[in-house]
């Protein structure tokens, strides 16, 4: 483990599972204490808690549905209740649909702009007021915003949103020398990503980046440990597209 961020903390929104999970078990190997969010797997969530302390660092699980407000604070509540403060930021939770815009019910509307949107919103704003001077924020939008996909609409509609949200907050938020950035990833080898897709599909998409294949979250974490890197310290407002050359 090293030692980089020692005594700072990160709260890793979804780390219980796929890209959250490969960014939470960066940042702690990178020395940060981690908490590890997460809404239905626990046993999951308590396994990143594990691999993290088992390489010496510090993590707790908390379950905080990111759909609502109150759970977003207790998330934050206990962040800094257990390590004191709150350094790093990471909006990753998110949900999607493979629906064409006609088919889309306000159900599924309401319900993936509450867990994309309304929680990454959220979370920004209690980071606002409760983050360490020098922090970091890290919002997690997708290619989909870039490459217009049939079936992609409701999900590009929130990711378009949290990189509106990006730009904003980066300004309201420089005078405390806070860095707030946006990542997009490209397809990545995800439960999320291959809900309903054929081999087929898969492999038409790992075609069209340029290194040919989908990404892993491990390339992902490996994006999000650039950013809140030292050397990462003059950008901020910015959209990172971490995607292999799947578009540009
Ligand atoms: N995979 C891709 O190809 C891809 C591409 C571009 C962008 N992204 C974005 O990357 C992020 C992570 O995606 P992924 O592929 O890693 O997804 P995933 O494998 O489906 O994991 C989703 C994670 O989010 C959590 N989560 C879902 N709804 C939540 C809620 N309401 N409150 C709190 N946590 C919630 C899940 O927790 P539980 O385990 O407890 O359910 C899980 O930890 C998302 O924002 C997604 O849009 C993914």
């Amino acid at each position: 483990m090293q030692t980089f961020f020692n005594n700072k903390t990160a709260i890793v929104t979804g780390a219980s599972r796929g890209i959250g999970r490969e960014i939470a078990l960066k940042l702690g190997q990178l020395g940060a204490s981690v908490v590890v969010n997460y809404v239905n797997n626990v046993q999951q969530a308590d396994n990143v808690v594990a691999e993290i302390t088992n390489m010496g660092g510090q993590a707790i699980a908390v379950k905080a549905d990111m759909r609502r407000v109150n759970e977003i604070e207790t998330l934050f509540e206990n962040a800094i209740g257990k390590f004191g403060t709150l350094d790093i930021l990471i909006n990753n939770a998110g949900t999607v649909i493979y629906k064409k815009i006609e088919d889309v019910t306000e159900e599924e509307f309401d319900n993936i702009f509450a867990c994309n949107v309304k929680g990454l919103f959220f979370a920004c704003q209690l980071a606002a007021k409760k983050m360490a001077e020098g922090g970091k924020i890290i919002n997690i939008s997708s290619s989909v915003t870039k490459v217009m996909m049939p079936t992609y609409g409701a999900y590009a509609e929130t990711k378009g949103a949290v990189e509106q949200i990006t730009k904003v907050l980066a300004k309201e938020l420089g005078h405390k020398r806070i860095a707030v950035n946006t990542i997009s990833p490209g397809p990545v080898d995800t439960e999320l990503f291959r809900q309903g897709k054929s081999d087929e599909q898969i492999q038409s998409l790992a075609d069209m980046a340029a290194f040919g294949r989908i990404g892993t979250p491990r390339d992902i974490a490996d994006a999000v440990a650039i950013l809140v890197s030292g050397e990462a310290g003059w950008i901020s407002g910015q959209n990172l597209c971490a995607n292999g050359g799947f578009i540009a």
